[in-house]
């Protein structure tokens, strides 16, 4: 199995390939030609190979290069090509809220499944984006590789920012065996959030907290969900998610509300100490033995 990394997931690309007993890993040749279009080159032939090929999809520039490598490597005689895209760019428009809107999530979703035999991510942001794709999808989650890292720290509580992410917290709930609370959010516009705690909410003083949480995106939802448990007299809270987008100035005002930030490496960040890798390593093994 060949893996193959795209730019805005090199490094990930390569622990996966270590995972897979290091199967071959190459980085493609990019450039851009005089009038900014993108060129891309993989080195070689793969033919009758099974290929692996790791891109998020953060910006559009991202989304155009992992098309032409997906060509690339069809191209290049590729038996198999596994799609993994750690971070689901535009996932946030899955429905047409407004009429005249596309889905934007479901355009990318058929697009990227073109080439490949199927398509593998994290943590997508909702259910809806699951039937937006047409080949097989295996979705892995951020939360095992966050709880590998909190294994080794003081954890008594851990909190979701909001009713949305209630399976998610069960979840690393049950691996650490920890105690469980939903905030109540309400979004005022795209940057800011009001939060609340639950009127059953369990004792926060003097506790270590640990949010939980898909994405950080603006670092609204992490500031004010911080700023609510300090105030309820946590003696640590530490954020985390599985994508850190830390838009603008948002890691640095996380960074001063919170004891530390931990994000896996969907994203490229300051804060991605988890890996994902063994859990999308775990499912490439699965499909291969399906051969
Ligand atoms: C909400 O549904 C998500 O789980 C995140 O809480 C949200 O997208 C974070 O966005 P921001 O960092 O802009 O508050």
């Amino acid at each position: 199995m060949h893996v193959i990394g795209g730019s805005a997931s090199t490094s990930l690309a390569e622990r996966i390939s270590r995972e897979l007993e290091d199967s071959p890993f190459s980085i493609p040749y990019r450039k851009r030609f005089p009038d900014g279009e993108l060129y891309v080159r993989i080195g070689g032939k793969l033919e009758a190979e099974e290929a692996v090929l790791v891109q998020s999809t953060r910006s559009d520039e991202d989304l155009i290069e992992l098309l032409l490598l997906e060509d690339a490597i069809r191209e290049a005689g590729a038996r198999r090509l596994f799609v993994v895209v750690p971070y689901f760019g535009y996932a946030r428009q899955d429905r047409s809220f407004f009429p005249g809107e596309p889905i934007s999530a479901r355009a990318l979703a058929r697009h990227i499944g073109l080439e490949a035999d199927s398509v593998i991510t994290v943590d997508l942001h909702s259910p809806f984006n699951r039937d937006a794709f047409e080949k097989p999808l295996y979705e892995a989650s951020g939360v095992p590789a966050i709880a590998r890292l909190l294994r080794e720290r003081p954890v008594d509580l851990l909190v979701s920012p909001d009713k949305g992410g209630v399976d998610r917290v069960k979840n690393m709930s049950k691996i650490l065996g920890k105690p469980w609370m939903a905030l109540d959010k309400r979004r005022l516009d795209s940057e800011h959030v009001e939060l609340a705690a639950p009127a059953n909410a369990p004792e926060v003083k003097g506790k270590h907290v640990v949010l939980v949480d898909d994405l950080i995106s603006t670092g609204g939802t992490i500031v004010e969900s911080a700023k609510l448990l300090r105030a309820m007299h946590a003696e640590s809270v530490v954020a985390s998610c599985t994508h850190g987008l830390f838009l603008k100035d948002a890691f640095e005002r996380i960074k001063s509300v919170v004891d530390d930030v931990l994000c896996t490496d969907t994203l490229e960040n300051p804060a991605r100490r988890a890996s994902v890798a063994p859990d999308i390593a775990a499912i490439l093994r699965t499909e291969l033995a399906r051969r």
